[in-house]
């Protein structure tokens, strides 16, 4: 959510900063912003509304040179998207330019007593008041004006920033936003909120903590904390390749996300199963083993895509291991004043590592004395670096608003957790070792699906039109349902609604008619009939179905308008399959309509903000 670049070195700093704006375009599009420092102590800046495009128009008319700059792509909180609320923020004095990614929470007061003391405010960000608050704390020693500036804030921050009187300086500041510095060569230094903006140039960088504070110049970088101690943090390698963060000949990142699940679940598999034993190994669990024994009880929390994958993982694990699962969205959960017993463990499943409700939720969990394991994908976030310990989802940079190899890859993490604990409970070793087989072959199942994508999108071709969409699903396919739905409204903007296919009859069957389409995951398992009832029942009521099923048969193609058949897994690995056609649907009925797939209106990547 909003992305910031910053770069002090000998190159041209805005076409460092421009590449790394559009690789992080995908956190948030709405208005961008560039700034250098110039030697003869003057700030130059150039902004645009829209994506980084019209930005990069902009400046060939009027081109910006320096060394030094800071450059950023927002997703509006405070204010419209408008040039004026674009950042960078600029000071009543021109001398300080500051880009922010968060919120600053006490903006209303600092804002009340600036203007008292005469500053003009000239947008509606909350932003604008670190600019000024900077300016105003000056007094020949950016360092020290930053600092008393970050003490008076509350809120959450990663913030660039330029200083006029000092132009061989970049600071950067983190509270709760990331913020990552990357040691280039020569004194060169960058800044980045997610590391993808700096990969083509370093592979060396520091994961700032919160309340970190990083000044640096050609001549070295020194990092201290809000309250003027210097700290040391470890210079991290980071095993990420630039080729993974572009598309590939592919026409959005979400189609190519889309189509490298089966090698980014055997990425999250490798070296996990444990096939001769029947069970799994995942090292980063290894210091948790006792709490694993000893857990009788698990949290899982998240949001969005991420929280239906803890929806599967409750199935998985209730199922296999026989241990209690409550799943909870990680923004109600950090308000509830949640039950954490001795033996409560808590998982928190987040594709970015940054959302802040599931880092909220994270830090409640501690509080109140529970071990709090994380399952991330960006290896180095938040939520990874203070969760007890974990398992990283090895799936590669997803760059798509609409995630979908996060999603499979999380529920593979799960399964193999299921397994893990299952196998120190009730799992015997032949049924163990079934089931690791079973995952195993998920990714070449995965594969096959894919090869339906073709006569998905005819299928979406006669759907394009519609106002409104149902999915339903049993039991393991009640969360694809859920997440089938998320993923049409998110880039198609159809409405949708996921539902268990039985609580259908208590309520949004008043909703059918002839122009509703109907999306039925109805595997052949023991609830087949189940669900067959309910297709019935739908096309009673002159529904339209699409049915994602295993088999051929001819009690669907009578009910059905359109069948879609999938390979068939074990039941409780089923997500991992069906889940696959209704991305593609979502996917190829977005495109018809001619929607931006990869950056829909109003959403942002990673939600850093409650
Ligand atoms: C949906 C989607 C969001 C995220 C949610 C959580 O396609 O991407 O619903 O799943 O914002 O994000 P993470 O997993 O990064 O915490």
């Amino acid at each position: 959510m909003c992305g910031i670049v910053g770069y002090i070195g000998n190159r041209d700093a805005v076409s460092v900063l421009l590449n790394g704006l559009k690789r992080l375009e995908y956190r948030g599009y709405d208005s961008s912003g560039v700034a250098v420092a110039h030697e003869n102590h003057q700030l130059e800046m150039e902004k645009a509304t829209g994506k980084i495009v019209n930005l990069e128009k902009k400046l060939l008319a009027h081109p910006l040179s320096g060394t030094v700059g800071i450059a950023h792509t927002r997703w509006a909180t405070h204010g419209i998207p408008s040039e004026k609320n674009a950042h960078p923020q600029v000071s009543y004095d021109g001398k300080i330019m500051v880009v922010h990614n968060g919120i600053i929470e006490n903006y209303a007061q600092i804002k009340s007593r600036l203007e008292a003391d005469g500053v003009q405010f000239q947008s509606d960000t909350d932003t604008e008041v670190v600019a000024h608050l900077i300016a105003k704390l000056y007094r020949g020693d950016i360092k020290s004006a930053v600092l008393d500036a970050l003490k008076k804030l509350e809120g959450t921050f990663g913030l660039a920033i330029l200083c006029a009187d000092e132009p061989d300086v970049l600071i950067g500041a983190r509270r709760g936003s990331p913020l990552v510095l990357g040691l280039g060569d020569q004194g060169e230094y960058f800044l980045a909120s997610d590391v993808s903006a700096i990969v083509d140039y370093t592979q060396k960088v520091v994961y700032l903590d919160d309340n970190d504070v990083v000044i640096a110049k050609r001549s070295g970088y020194e990092i201290v904390t809000v309250s003027s101690r210097t700290v040391n943090r470890s210079v991290e390698e980071i095993d990420f390749d630039a080729d993974a963060a572009s598309k590939s000949g592919f026409e959005h990142f979400m189609l190519k996300e889309i189509f490298e699940q089966p090698e980014a679940l055997r990425n999250t598999m490798r070296g996990r199963l444990l096939l001769s034993e029947g069970s799994a190994k995942l090292a980063g669990l290894d210091s948790n083993r006792l709490e694993l024994r000893n857990l009788n009880r698990i949290i899982i929390t998240a949001c969005g895509t991420s929280y239906y994958a803890g929806m599967v993982g409750e199935y998985l694990i209730e199922d296999l291991a026989g241990v209690p699962v409550e799943v909870e969205y990680a923004s109600e959960f950090r308000y509830r004043n949640p039950i954490i017993k001795p033996g409560t463990l808590v998982f928190v499943i987040s594709q970015s590592g940054e959302t802040a409700d599931t880092l909220a939720a994270l830090r409640e969990a501690k509080t109140k004395g529970a071990t709090v394991l994380g399952i991330c994908n960006a290896v180095g976030s938040t939520i990874a670096r203070e969760s007890d310990g974990g398992v990283y989802l090895h799936a590669g940079p997803e760059i798509g608003v609409a995630s979908t190899k996060a999603f499979t890859s999380q529920v593979t993490v799960l399964a193999m957790i299921a397994l893990l604990l299952g196998r120190e409970r009730r799992v015997s070793a032949e049924q163990g070792i079934d089931f690791a087989r079973a995952i195993s072959n998920i990714p070449s199942q995965v594969e096959e699906t894919l090869k339906l994508s073709d006569k998905i999108r005819e299928i979406a071709k006669k759907y394009v039109d519609a106002k409104n969409f149902l999915y339903l699903g049993r039991h393991y396919n009640y969360p694809v349902a859920m997440e089938g739905a998320l993923k049409l409204k998110e880039i198609s903007y159809i409405h949708a609604e996921g539902y268990p296919a039985a609580e259908m009859k208590h309520g949004p069957i008043a909703l059918i008619d002839e122009k509703m389409p109907v999306v039925v995951i109805a595997p052949k398992d023991s609830l087949f009939d189940k669900v067959l009832s309910n297709i019935r029942e739908i096309k009673a009521r002159g529904g339209r179905i699409i049915a994602i099923t295993t088999e051929d048969c001819t009690e669907l193609s009578e009910y059905a308008d359109d069948v879609i058949i999938v390979p068939k897994v074990e039941k409780p690995l089923m997500p991992l399959i069906t889940c696959v056609p209704l991305q593609l649907l979502a996917y190829h009925i977005a495109v018809l309509r001619g929607n931006d797939v990869d950056q829909p209106r109003n959403l942002a990547k990673s939600v850093t903000v409650e």
